[in-house]
């Protein structure tokens, strides 16, 4: 078995696990991330879009937001769109940040260039099979090219997504899980056509919720609330165009023109917490630990954030031999997660139609619309999540 050491053995190159190790590349610590898949299937992997401004400031603030200034799309704003009337929330306006509609696998594509132009280790087609003694003198194992290898490191992260090792690999009894499932899902497509409107908009419709987002001037990125077990095949181009037709139509003629599907994928809804995201020398990550509903576009969001706790810890540990920061990463992690459960949750309930709901549901449903879109209060409280919370409840970092 071939062995190797380093200080962080980071498993999954996903934007968790690579914007770790560039930000411990940067403060001269070193780390080996592992990876599953091959390059081109984490490069091409169709995901999310927004990114908040901190998470913006973060890969520009490393040196890897060249492309991302250039070719990201900054908005100001969203658009809240119901009873066939669009209402917009001027995020600059209420609480003075934006957003930037850039794709997930363009930020991993990012690190993956800069990690590689430094020369330091990223093994791809690189599978974890098994985590050890990660209370005293943490090892990884993986297979790599039909062989069996081992790190040794001083700590482990686990950026290795909802259904990784890492996870499992700790204490059930020890571990608290919080979860809940939504009875419905998002049928996904990307579609070779203009955006149909120049920033995001979230409608709610009697037939359900339908999101319009976009990757370039050229690319639309198109969701749909479909059933839990949807089959995938029963949704013709045709058909996926009709509905997103019928549940963005406005009084005043709003037109959503087709293209080719140049993509399309189910995501089931859930929300899942693990609590705490660290035991003795491994820490959870990203997905790894948590899972938001998609409605409030925090899920990369909050793998970035969990990021900067550890990225700041592991330099005081090795700069001025303090683990306090370490000690405080669950705590600090948590808070910030169960912020963005509440937000996503809520925007998850307000826009969507669930089983069984009757006409005074729907009513409710409007009435908090028009409440959210008429309210400033609420319109800031609406902005001020969806650009992103400061850093800590203290509005620190
Ligand atoms: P992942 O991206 O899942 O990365 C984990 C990596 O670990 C993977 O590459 C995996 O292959 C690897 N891995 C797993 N097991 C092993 C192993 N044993 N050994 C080695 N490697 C392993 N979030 C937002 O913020 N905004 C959005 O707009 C948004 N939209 C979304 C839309 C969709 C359709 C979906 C599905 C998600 C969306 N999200 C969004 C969520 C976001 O994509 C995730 O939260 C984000 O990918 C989490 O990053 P991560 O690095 O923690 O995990
Ligand atoms: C996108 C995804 C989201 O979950 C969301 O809330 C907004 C936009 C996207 O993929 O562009």
């Amino acid at each position: 078995m071939a062995k190797m050491k380093t200080q962080i053995g980071i498993v999954g190159a996903g934007p968790a696990g690579l914007t770790l190790a560039h930000l411990l590349h940067l403060e001269g610590i070193e780390s080996v991330v592992l990876e599953r898949q091959s390059r081109e299937y984490v490069e091409t992997r169709v995901r999310a879009g927004v990114l908040e401004q901190g998470t913006v400031d973060v890969l520009c603030g490393s040196g890897v937001g060249e492309r991302l200034k250039r070719e990201g799309l900054e908005h100001g704003g969203v658009e809240l769109r119901f009873g066939g009337k669009g209402h917009r929330i001027d995020f600059q306006e209420l609480v003075g940040k934006s957003i930037t509609v850039y794709a997930q696998q363009e930020v991993v594509k990012d690190l993956i260039a800069a990690r590689l132009a430094y020369g330091a280790p990223l093994y791809f087609e690189a599978e974890a099979t098994g985590l050890k003694d990660y209370d005293r003198d943490p090892k990884i194992y993986f297979q790599l090219g039909g062989e069996c290898h081992e790190i040794s490191c001083d700590f482990i992260a686990g950026c290795d997504g909802f259904h990784g090792i890492c996870r499992p690999a700790l204490p059930g009894e020890q571990l608290e899980i919080h979860e809940r499932h939504y009875p419905f899902g998002w049928l996904g497509i990307l579609a070779r056509v203009p955006p149909a409107s120049h920033e995001l908009i979230y409608s709610y419709h009697e037939r359900g919720f339908a999101l319009l987002s976009m990757r370039s001037p050229e690319v639309s990125r198109l969701y749909l609330q479909c059933a839990a077990d949807e089959d995938l095949n029963h949704w013709s181009d045709d058909r996926i165009w009709g509905e997103l037709r019928t549940r963005m139509a406005t009084r005043d003629g709003f037109v959503l023109r087709d293209g080719p599907i140049l993509q399309k994928g189910i995501t089931p809804m859930r929300a899942f917490v693990a609590s705490p995201m660290q035991f003795g020398k491994l820490f959870l990550l990203g997905d790894a630990a948590h899972i938001v509903p998609p409605t409030g576009a925090k899920g990369l969001n909050l793998a970035v954030a969990d990021v900067r706790v550890l990225a700041q810890g592991f330099v005081e540990f090795y700069k001025r031999a303090s683990s306090r920061a370490l000690a405080r990463f669950s705590d600090r992690c948590l808070e910030r997660v169960w912020k963005c459960q509440r937000f996503s949750g809520w925007m998850t309930s307000m826009l969507h139609r669930f089983p069984q709901e009757d006409a005074f549901a729907h009513h409710l449903h409007l009435a908090e619309l028009d409440y959210v879109t008429c309210s400033r209060a609420a319109s800031t409280t609406l902005a001020e999540n969806y650009v992103g919370l400061p850093f800590d409840s203290r509005g620190r970092f």
